[in-house]
This record gives structure tokens, C-alpha cells and sequence, in this order.
């Protein structure tokens, strides 16, 4: 019995392995090394909204939101018209470490500038890209724990929008988020890689964890392309087999 509402991610092959897409009004963490897709998936994630005419906040919190949009376009995704439209809230927000220990009591005020975004309208996509920059800089641990504990939480209950955060970890790590605990504010984490396979770099995607859902277990190559973005290939055991066979 299917007892919850599901969101796609904008990409039909991930929907699958998530055992049937996003659970409405969670928050799930998109993790990987830089480079790797996070930001694509994530704006992939609001254009299938975008689409479905749900409104949809992007909120870069290290690269300026003008090349944010102009490197989807090279994508062939023109975000613009959907600002034009009322539906997409581009949003920029810079935390410096001195102002940490004071949203970290007072967290909210992030989450009051995202109500401010969007109007007092309904939301039904947010994006916090990537969710480790808010952090960048705040040595106790403990305040980062809890001012991004309170974030997500309250965009949960105030929103009720679809969440996607996305978390950049260093690179040659296996770690799986930056901080070591985001994947335990998160419903589910899908990871993004890259390995090297003959001289070649291969993008590699899998789920690691979701919450009432059976995922699919196996890691998938991935590409991106032009106007489609993110498309899953192949299991990579398949790719690994194939060139065992090609060997003999
Ligand atoms: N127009 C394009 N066509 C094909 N591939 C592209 C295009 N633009 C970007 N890419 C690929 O996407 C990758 C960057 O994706 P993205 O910006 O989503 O990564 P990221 O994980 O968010 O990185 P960071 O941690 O630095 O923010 C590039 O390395 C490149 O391989
Ligand atoms: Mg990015």
C-alpha cells in the first residue's frame, strides 16, 4: 500500500531507484565531491516543478545566483521565464562566521527571509544549495548542528515544501556529508561521484538512504546532457562486467 504522496526529482530513472520519488514535504540531502552535478540535480529537481506550475525557491549560498542561472541556460534551462511568471525565486545569501553565533540562537531569521521570498504564498520546492557554505567558517560544532537542525525543521513545519540540500564533501573523502551529521536531518541521501575507469571519468550515482521507501541498492553511471540535464545510465557493475568480458 503507497500511503505517501510522492514528488519526482525531475529525473524518471532516479525516481525509480528512490522506490518511486521524493516523500512530499521532506527535506534530502544531495551530497558529493565539487564538481560532480549537485547544483544541476537540484535545479532539475525545481524545473520539474517549475513545470507542473508549482513555486519553487533556489537559494545559492556560495555562487552568485546570476551564474547560477546563466550556467543552467548553457543547459538550454531558461530560469528566467519562470521568474517572469511569478513562479521561481532565485535567492543569493551569504552567512560570514561572525553573524553564525548569532543566528545560531536566532535561526529563524533565515527561515523569515525565505517566508519574505516567497510572498506569504504557498512553496512547494526549496533548494538550499550547497547547505555546507552556511556553515563555512563556524569552528563549534555544536552551532552548526543545531542552527541547521532548526533550519530544516522549521522549513519542514512552516513550508511544507519539498526540501533538496545539498552538501559538498572534500574531495577523495567517504564521508558522506561535510559535517558528518546532515544525513541524519534528511529523509534520504543520494550521493554523487566520480571514479576514474580506464582513463575515463565516470559519474556515478546511488541512493544511501531513504526513509520508508525500498531504494535501489545498485550504483548507476550517470551523464549530464544538454536540455535534458542529469540522465542515469547503466548500473556500473554492468559497465565493469562488459569490460572484464572485452579483456577475454
Ligand atoms: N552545459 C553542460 N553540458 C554538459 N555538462 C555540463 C554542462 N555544464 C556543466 N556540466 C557538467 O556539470 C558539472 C558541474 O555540475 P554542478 O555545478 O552541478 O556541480 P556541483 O556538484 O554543484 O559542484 P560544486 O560543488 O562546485 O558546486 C561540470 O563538472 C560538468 O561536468
Ligand atoms: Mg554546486
Amino acid at each position: 500500500m503507497e500511503s505517501f504522496e510522492r514528488v519526482s526529482t525531475g529525473i524518471p530513472k532516479l525516481d525509480q531507484m528512490l522506490g518511486g520519488g521524493l516523500l512530499k514535504g521532506r527535506t534530502y540531502l544531495v551530497t558529493g565531491e565539487t564538481g560532480v552535478g549537485k547544483t544541476i540535480l537540484s535545479l532539475q529537481f525545481l524545473l520539474d516543478g517549475l513545470k507542473k506550475g508549482e513555486r519553487c525557491i533556489y537559494v545559492s549560498l556560495d555562487e552568485r545566483i546570476e551564474g547560477v542561472l546563466r550556467g543552467a541556460l548553457s543547459l538550454g534551462w531558461d530560469f528566467w521565464e519562470h521568474i517572469e511568471s511569478g513562479l521561481f525565486y532565485p535567492f543569493e545569501f551569504r552567512l560570514f562566521a561572525e553573524d553564525l553565533r548569532r543566528f545560531g540562537k536566532e535561526s529563524k531569521a533565515f527561515v523569515n527571509a525565505l517566508e519574505k521570498i516567497a510572498h506569504g504564498k504557498a512553496i512547494n520546492r526549496i533548494v538550499l544549495d550547497p547547505i555546507s557554505a552556511l556553515a563555512a567558517g563556524a569552528r563549534e560544532e555544536l552551532v552548526i548542528r543545531e542552527y541547521l537542525r532548526e533550519i530544516v525543521n522549521a522549513v519542514e513545519e512552516r513550508f511544507g515544501a519539498t526540501t533538496m540540500l545539498t552538501c559538498d564533501i572534500p574531495t577523495g573523502s567517504n564521508k558522506l556529508s561535510r559535517f558528518g551529521f546532515e544525513e541524519f536531518l534528511s529523509s534520504g541521501v543520494i550521493v554523487l561521484g566520480i571514479m576514474r575507469f580506464y582513463g575515463k571519468l565516470l559519474k556515478t550515482m546511488y541512493v544511501r538512504k531513504m526513509r520508508w521507501s525500498k531504494a535501489d541498492p545498485s550504483i548507476y553511471i550517470f551523464e549530464i546532457r544538454p536540455l535534458e540535464g542529469i540522465v542515469v545510465l547503466e548500473p556500473l557493475s554492468e559497465k565493469v562486467d562488459e569490460s572484464m568480458l572485452s579483456k577475454i
